[in-house]
């Protein structure tokens, strides 16, 4: 019968046997997977495993420095890279969503591409894949219609020439948490919310900017840590801002002001196929809308999301 500590033994023998004395390398995104994934491989072959972890400029806030230093934490060899403005830049007049997310999959390959080429005699690639990926990867892109481009590194291996190691493929994401407890990687990151490849880019409607990423940087801070105050994060399976592309009048003291609308988005859901909009409390939401309009200049007017997927999706774009 499977059980974590099972599939840990069983896991990092494979992977000494297939890897043996020869290099991986690996993106890291923070997330649970490839953190997990991660964390095995280099249970399993040490400092031959190198990671990257690329700031695109469209994280949460303070979530690059965080990362990086629970990495250095589990002694995993993992180079941080700041690729901020390079993505800005690119990003700078591309208001569509699947254009946006095309650049940031493109830029993303580059600098992985650049920082690869600094390494001599790298055999394999690592990814936290999991199974949901394998099929949803199948469905999404199949013959007929592309709904969202959601892998954003498909394609990688080949172009690089890799083998590929993927550690989590035959797990559920409930059985990768495990591992990773079992593993003692530590909660904010195996407990954490998924968060897409394109991040907020995704989150901010129409053409990203610096400016625009601060302000929605602000903003979902402030949400995501009152929704771990209030004990709501673990009741959600996902939950976010985003930054609408609307300027309305509000007022502020005795003046006029004309800036940006938020929307609050919070779901349940199993697996993100389906999702409902989460109940949260008035209090809370009051709370929240009132903090981000007194603290983030710039956003006036905050809405709260009570559309479920389908017919919405869980993003925006
Ligand atoms: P939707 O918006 O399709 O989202 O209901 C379902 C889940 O997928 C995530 N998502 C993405 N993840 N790249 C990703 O890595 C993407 O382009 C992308 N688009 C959506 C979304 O955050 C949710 O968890």
């Amino acid at each position: 019968d499977w059980t974590p500590a099972h599939f840990i033994t069983d896991t990092i023998s494979q992977l000494k046997e297939k890897i043996g004395n020869r290099k991986v390398i690996m993106a890291l995104s923070g997330g649970v997977d490839s953190t997990v994934a991660a964390t095995l491989i280099h249970k399993a072959i040490g400092d031959h495993l190198y990671g990257i972890f690329v700031d695109n400029g469209v994280l949460r806030k303070g979530e690059f420095e965080q990362v990086l230093e629970t990495y250095k934490q589990l002694g995993l060899n993992i180079k941080g890279v700041d690729a901020r403005q390079l993505f800005y830049k690119e990003l700078k007049g591309n208001p569509d969503p699947e254009a946006k997310r095309k650049i940031i999959g493109r830029l993303f390959i580059d600098v992985f591409q650049q920082e690869a080429k600094q390494l001599s005699g790298i055999d394999f690639l690592g990814q936290g894949t999991i199974y949901p990926d394998v099929i949803e990867s199948v469905s999404v892109h199949g013959p007929s219609v592309t709904i969202k481009s959601h892998h954003n590194v498909g394609g990688l291996p080949e172009k690089m020439h890799l083998e590929l190691v993927e550690p989590l493929r035959f797990l559920f994401k409930d059985e990768v948490r495990k591992v990773g407890r079992e593993l003692g990687i530590p909660s904010n990151l195996i407990d954490r919310h998924p968060f897409p490849g394109p991040g907020l880019a995704i989150r901010i409607l129409g053409e990203v900017t610096e400016e625009k990423v601060k302000l929605l940087q602000e903003a979902d801070d402030i949400y995501i840590k009152a929704l771990k105050e209030n004990d709501l994060y673990a009741t959600v399976w996902q939950a976010g801002t985003i930054l609408l592309p609307v300027k309305s009048v509000g007022v502020m003291g005795d003046e006029r002001t004309y800036e940006y609308t938020v929307a609050l988005r919070a779901v349940t859901s199993v697996d993100g196929m389906t999702a409902d909009w989460a109940h949260l409390p008035y209090e809370f939401l009051a709370n929240v809308s009132n903090e981000i309009c007194n603290n983030v200049r710039g956003i006036n007017r905050v809405v709260y999301d009570i559309s479920s997927k389908p017919p919405a999706t869980i993003e925006w774009e």
